[in-house]
């Protein structure tokens, strides 16, 4: 059967019922859970090269961080052509694993690396001109420590687009994550319209306190 089979098969399910079937906030989501929603509709709902235009270019390194099945990884990849890269965070390894086939059929296997990081850190450490965390900070044990670590892998400058299920994290939820990407020394730079998320782009300002050190 190919990879691609199992995606067709899920392409009519209604979003809805794929949000119920995603589980609560702070239960890390089930590969097999993940090939529901990352499936042909996704990529109409949510085109990588559209929604990720303002922030990602050719020859940029980038972070996806809980880059699950890889919806954003290949786009990035496609995004920053030979010269760029893309690095894949995930704390499940079976994710990892199914997101670099997908890019092996792709033939985008070359511009990403993935990398399979401990629940609390995420063991990669920068500098990234990008950084992505689609639908994953809830899942997170420590969001704040986990934004406290994506802003310091951020070249100064740098923006992290977080986004997150609006059916799945309410808006006082994003809200407090929000404050904990303050407290983690992100600046909040805008608060894009993306279709059934909650969204905001953060930045890592210019002249931070490391962004001086460095
Ligand atoms: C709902 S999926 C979203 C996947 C992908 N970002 C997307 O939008 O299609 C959440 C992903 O985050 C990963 N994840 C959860 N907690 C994590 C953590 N603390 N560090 C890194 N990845 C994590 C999960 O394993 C899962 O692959």
């Amino acid at each position: 059967m190919s990879e691609r089979k199992g995606y067709d098969e899920t392409a009519g399910v209604e979003p809805d019922a794929l949000e119920a079937l995603a589980g609560k906030p702070g239960h890390v989501c089930p590969w097999w859970v993940a090939y529901l929603f990352d499936n042909p509709l996704r990529g109409r709902v949510h085109p990588p090269q559209e929604l990720l235009a303002p922030y990602v270019r050719e020859g940029m390194r980038v972070l996806d961080v809980g880059c699950g099945l890889g919806h954003f990884t290949l786009g990035m990849a496609r995004m920053v052509g030979d010269a760029g890269r893309v690095t894949a965070v995930d704390v499940q390894a079976r994710m990892l694993q199914l997101m670099l086939r997908r890019a092996r059929r792709a033939g985008l296997a070359a511009r990403i690396e993935a990398v399979q990081c401990a629940p609390r850190e995420l063991g990669v450490p920068g500098p990234f001109d990008f950084a992505l965390a689609s639908n994953m900070l809830h899942e997170s044990p420590d969001p704040e420590r986990l934004l406290g670590l994506i802003r310091a892998a951020l070249r100064p400058g740098g923006r992290l687009l977080a986004m997150e299920p609006s059916g799945h994290v309410d808006a006082a939820r994003f809200e407090a994550e929000l404050d904990m990407a303050r407290r983690a020394g992100f600046a909040l730079e805008g608060r894009p319209d993306i279709r059934r998320e909650r969204s905001a782009v953060l930045l890592r300002p210019a002249e931070d306190a490391e962004g001086k050190q460095a």
